[in-house]
Order: C-alpha cells, then sequence, then structure tokens
C-alpha cells in the first residue's frame, strides 16, 4: 500500500511512517520541518526514515497547494496519514496565526486536493483538547465538544467540522483521531515529560501548574501507533454496525478517541521520572495557565470494539522506555 504522510518529521508522524516502512509499504512523507521546535531532532528522524528504500520526502509546507499536490499526484496514495499541524496549547496564545495557518488551511488544502484524486482511506489527528471545558469524564466521541479553551484546540475542532463536510459532500472516508497526551521515544522538546526529564538532569526548577492539580490520560507512542494502523484498516462505511459508534449517519466519517484509559496526576507522572532518573526535582508551583485543560481522561471502548485492542502501557514502563532514549540521544 501507498501512504501519503503529513508531518512524518512529526514525533507521531515519523513513528508511524518508520511502522510502516517497517511492513514495506511506500511512504511519501511531506513536512515543512518547521521551526516551532528543534529541527535538529526533526532532521534526524528523517535521516533514520531515509535509510529504508521505500521511503520518499518532500520539505514543503501546507499552505504551498501547489506543492502539496505536485506531490500528492506524483505519488498517488492509497491511504492519507494527516498529521502535521501546528501543535501546543500554549504557544496558540503567543502565535494563534500560526495555527490557523497550518492546521486550518493547509487541511482545506489537502481537502481540496481530495476532492479530485480519490484514496482509500484520510485519517487526521485531532486533540483530546477539543472536549474543551466539558468535564465529565471519561470523554467519550459524541460528548459535546463545542467549548474549546485554547486556539489550538478550536483550529482542531475546526478542522474536524470541515473534514466532515468534505466526507459528505465528496464521499471521502475520513477518520478523526483524538489523541490523549502522547508520549515516548523521540518526544516533543515542548512537552511536559521532556521538559521536567531535561530540568531534572540540569538541576533546574520544573514549573508546576494549578499547583500540581492537574492530570493526563498518557499515551505510549507504540500503543498510539498500533491503534491508528489498525483503524487505517477500518475504513467508515455507512452501514457499519458498531454498538458504540460515533459514525456520522450521513458521511463515512467517525471519530475514535484514542487514549490509555487511565488517569494519572501531574505529581505521579513527576514522580514516575524522579524514580527512573533517581534524583529528585526542584518544584515550582504555579496557578493554572490560560487554554489548559485540568483532567483528559478517554473512553476507549469504541477503539477497541472496531480493532480488538487498547493502549495498555503503564507509565512507569512507558516513562522508563522515554528516559531510556533520552539518555542515548542526548550523550548523558
Ligand atoms: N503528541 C501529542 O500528544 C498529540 C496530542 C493530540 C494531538 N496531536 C496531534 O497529532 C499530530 C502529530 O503531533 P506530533 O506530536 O507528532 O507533533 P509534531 O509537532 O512533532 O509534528 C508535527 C509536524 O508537522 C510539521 N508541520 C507543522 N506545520 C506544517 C505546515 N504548515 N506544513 C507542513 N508541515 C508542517 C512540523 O514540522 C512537524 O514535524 C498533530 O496534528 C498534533 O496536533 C498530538
Amino acid at each position: 500500500m501507498k501512504y501519503f504522510i503529513t508531518g512524518a518529521a512529526g514525533f507521531v508522524g515519523y513513528h508511524i511512517s518508520k511502522n510502516l516502512l517497517e511492513k514495506k509499504h511506500e511512504v511519501f512523507g511531506y513536512d515543512a520541518v518547521t521551526p516551532y521546535y528543534d529541527i535538529g531532532l526533526k532532521n534526524r528522524r528523517i535521516e533514520n526514515l531515509k535509510k529504508y528504500p521505500n521511503f520518499f520526502f518532500e520539505k514543503k509546507n501546507l499552505e504551498d497547494k501547489s506543492a502539496l499536490l505536485s506531490s500528492f499526484s506524483k505519488f498517488n496514495p492509497d491511504i492519507v496519514f494527516h498529521l502535521a499541524a501546528q501543535a501546543g496549547v500554549r504557544y496558540s496564545l503567543e502565535n494563534p496565526s500560526a495555527y490557523i495557518n497550518s492546521n486550518i488551511i493547509g487541511t482545506f488544502n489537502l481537502l481540496e486536493i481530495l476532492r479530485e484524486i480519490e484514496v482509500k482511506h484520510f485519517l487526521f489527528s485531532s486533540t483530546s483538547s477539543v472536549y474543551g471545558s466539558n468535564d465529565s469524564l471519561p470523554f467519550k466521541e459524541n460528548d459535546s465538544s463545542d467549548k474549546q479553551l485554547s486556539i489550538y484546540s478550536s483550529t482542531k475542532k475546526s478542522c474536524e467540522s470541515l473534514i466532515h463536510s468534505y466526507s459528505y459532500s465528496y464521499n471521502i472516508p475520513a477518520t478523526i483521531f483524538r489523541f490523549f497526551t502522547a508520549y515516548g521515544p523521540w518526544g516533543r522538546p515542548d512537552m511536559a515529560m521532556f521538559i521536567f526529564t531535561k530540568a531534572i538532569l540540569e538541576d533546574k526548577e520544573i514549573n508546576i501548574y494549578n499547583h500540581g492539580e492537574m492530570a493526563r490520560d498518557f499515551t505510549y507512542i507504540d500503543d498510539l501507533i498500533e491503534s491508528i494502523f489498525r483503524l487505517s484498516t477500518k475504513i467508515p462505511q455507512l452501514d457499519d454496525k458498531y454498538e458504540n459508534d460515533s459514525l456520522s449517519n450521513i458521511a463515512p466519517y467517525r471519530i475514535v478517541n484514542i487514549g490509555n484509559s487511565k488517569k494519572i496526576k501531574l505529581m505521579n507522572m513527576i514522580e514516575a521520572i524522579e524514580k527512573k532518573l533517581n534524583k529528585k526535582s526542584k518544584r515550582n508551583f504555579l496557578p493554572m495557565q490560560i487554554g489548559d485543560v485540568k483532567e483528559t481522561l478517554a473512553d476507549v471502548s469504541l477503539l477497541k470494539e472496531l480493532t480488538s485492542y487498547y493502549p495498555q502501557t503503564s507509565i512507569d514502563e512507558g516513562v522508563g522506555k522515554f528516559i531510556d532514549w533520552y539518555l542515548k540521544y542526548h550523550q548523558v
């Protein structure tokens, strides 16, 4: 099969590309290698992928529609994983236009291409933060998601909505994943686990928001990749019959949560890092940041029903694997 992967230089895009290349599929990675975080890390990921003869790569942005169209039509993919985005809740307070450009314009450009060039399945990465001010845990796909708290999550929600109308209007089979805090080797330097690990090793203070009264459903990257690969084979059909389905009743479009279905307190995540590093953190407790949600937890009944699989890696095991990679990568 031929897979077109936007965001292949990113954390999730790198892992899914590698997984597919190892299964001998052809992968076309499309990524602008944006400087939002260390481009050295993104370039290292791409170098690793280029070791596979069945990997092709174009360093261009999604806003460049003619470059996108040219790569897309040349490769003629069966399946599209659209993972490229301006990510990050906090940075969206500083630079909203980066989110409008990459996420909304970028997704629109890709959808316009899909009107002309048919694919078997289009898969898009959304986020648990679209549940916004909804505080009834666990989050279920059909729960209300109308009140986002950050510009990042409202661009993701806008994309979900755009994709639904394209799916309906042009019969494009589409699956939306809502990821719950992914982490693991080759992870993002802007995310808490990475920032805390780095600071503890460097004897610096860590900033703990909402005085530590936060919790996340942390999803280990290998579990997330297995989930999205299995979902790519489950092409939404209007006559599907699943008990927990979030399938649209008018379009081949479905939303699926991908989480570990465990609520891990922020302080427990910090303790897991300290235990693995055998070193205590210097804690700086701060108030809640605008845009953050206090807690997340996924209901993964639909994922289980569709794929007979769900993420189960424990936080201690996952943090251990992340830190092993971190120490090796940074030659600590
Ligand atoms: N990692 C998580 O915990 C998490 C949680 C929820 C949702 N998501 C979503 O999953 C997807 C992948 O996340 P990630 O953690 O791999 O993020 P990432 O930032 O590591 O990867 C995104 C990639 O997209 C590329 N990109 C950004 N804007 C672009 C543009 N305009 N044109 C072309 N390329 C562009 C970047 O260079 C980057 O390599 C994103 O859509 C993100 O919003 C991630």
